[in-house]
């Protein structure tokens, strides 16, 4: 935490954790303002979505380079969350994250589905959990086909509440933004039969909230809507 110097009530001390911190959130406001990675512009509001939620758990489904699992990661440390993040294949951090941030990760390398049937549930009724009575956030950022998300949201409903949310990457793909993007025959098969926006366009708007932030192929949070509202009447 920074101290002001008590010689000096205008200066303030700078611990050497206050510079790590400085560093890394410079760091994410360069790659926010400047970076060319396809999710780069979202870090910040990555970073601030923790920040906001203070989540006991967040699962980062979709790692590649960890672009996205650092601003969760560095948030998660103000927040005391754990950080769980799953790809098919092996990651290769862009980062060389210190070890206070690395113990808050652990790391599965299998398919998110697989993931989300095997492991998720006894994560989601752990002590962590069920006891803190925090938020969770889910991100989803892994094969986009439209089965695979419309089966990944089947699996994180069964426990997602209102007071949890679920973050897409992608719903504009190719940078469609302001527009979705949901093509039926895409040459690339991970957008296969319309993509997450398929998945997402079919949820009931009943039960269901989302908006989408229209820059960088979009990042979309979703909601399981509160079952009332309260008024004055
Ligand atoms: C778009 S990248 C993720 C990017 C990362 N979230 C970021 O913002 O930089 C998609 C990742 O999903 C992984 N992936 C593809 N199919 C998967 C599956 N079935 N299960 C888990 N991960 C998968 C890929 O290996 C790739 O690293």
């Amino acid at each position: 935490m920074m101290k002001q110097n008590n010689n000096n009530p205008q200066q303030i001390q700078l611990t050497h954790q206050d510079l790590q911190n400085l560093s890394a959130f410079n760091l994410m406001l360069d790659l926010t303002l400047k970076g060319e990675k396809d999710i780069d512009e979202h870090l910040l509001t990555i970073f601030s979505l923790v920040v906001a939620m203070k989540p006991s758990t967040i699962i980062e489904l979709g790692v590649r380079t960890a672009r996205s699992t650092f601003p969760f990661l560095f948030a998660a440390n103000f927040v005391e969350a754990d950080l769980i993040s799953v790809d098919i294949n092996p990651v290769q951090p862009d980062f060389n994250f210190p070890d206070n941030l690395k113990s808050r990760w652990s790391f599965f390398q299998k398919d998110a589905i697989k993931f989300l049937e095997e492991d998720f549930p006894e994560i989601m009724q752990s002590d962590k959990v069920v006891k803190s009575g925090k938020s969770k956030i889910f991100y989803v950022d892994d094969w986009h086909s439209s089965e695979h998300v419309t089966k990944e949201i089947d699996l994180i409903s069964e426990f997602a509440t209102p007071n949890d949310i679920i973050v897409l990457h992608d719903l504009m793909y190719y940078n469609s933004q302001p527009n979705y993007r949901s093509e039926h025959k895409p040459k690339d098969p991970q957008w296969a039969n319309g993509g997450p926006y398929d998945a997402i366009s079919k949820l009931d708007l009943d039960n269901w909230e989302y908006a989408t932030i229209p820059r960088c192929n979009g990042l979309t949070i979703l909601r399981k809507k509160a079952s009332e509202v309260y008024t004055d009447l």
